[in-house]
């Protein structure tokens, strides 16, 4: 059976819980998950799996959380062929405060693990978002899952549940425990 993985960048804890939650919807035999500050090793490490979540919130003004930074320089250095991957995003953001780069980081990861060939699922629709700007929409959907735990925590059980019946059907060989 092919495995997955879900790799995670959270500075105070919002999108290590969505990465959690995700985890457990999956089950344990067929997905790993991985702390980028902790656990990462490099390209190689995410390369063992051809199915991927991402986790990354946006920090600064539309930048990738701290721990993605050096990963996301280092492979752009080393271009690590990532052809034949599946990859789907998620991260947590703040509409409100930042709402002029929300949940960017989705972007950034969007563009760069697509430069190296990935396939990225799990496109998210706009309805029910109200924000300025977000680099993370592409042809009028988010590129993965953006979360707000600041400002819509109430919605974020269903964005997920909603999230994982959308990247059900590009995960074939993954048995869901639920959603
Ligand atoms: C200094 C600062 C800058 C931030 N910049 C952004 C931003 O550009 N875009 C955004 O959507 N959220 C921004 N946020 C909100 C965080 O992404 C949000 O708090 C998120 O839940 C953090 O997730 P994490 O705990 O997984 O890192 C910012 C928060 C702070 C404190």
């Amino acid at each position: 059976m092919a495995k997955m993985a879900i790799f995670y960048g959270s500075t105070s804890g919002i999108t290590a819980s969505v990465a959690t939650k995700l985890h457990e919807y999956f089950t344990e035999e067929v997905c790993d998950i991985y702390s980028m500050e902790e656990d990462f090793m490099g390209a190689d490490q995410m390369l063992e799996y051809d199915y991927l979540l991402f986790g990354c919130s946006t920090w600064g003004s539309g930048e990738v959380q701290n721990d993605w930074r050096d990963p996301i320089f280092d492979m752009s250095l080393e271009k690590p062929d990532f052809t034949g991957k599946t990859i789907a995003l998620f991260g947590a953001g703040d509409c409100v405060t930042h709402g002029e780069q929300f949940v960017s980081a989705l972007g950034t990861l969007y563009d760069h693990f697509k430069k190296l060939g990935a396939t990225i699922v799990g496109q998210f629709p706009l309805d029910g978002y109200s924000y300025e700007y977000s680099f993370a929409v592409r042809d009028d959907k988010f590129v993965g899952l953006p979360i707000d735990e600041v400002n819509e925590s109430d919605k974020t059980s269903e964005r997920i549940a909603q999230w994982l019946e959308i990247i059900k059907q590009h995960f074939p060989n993954m048995s869901l425990k639920a959603a």
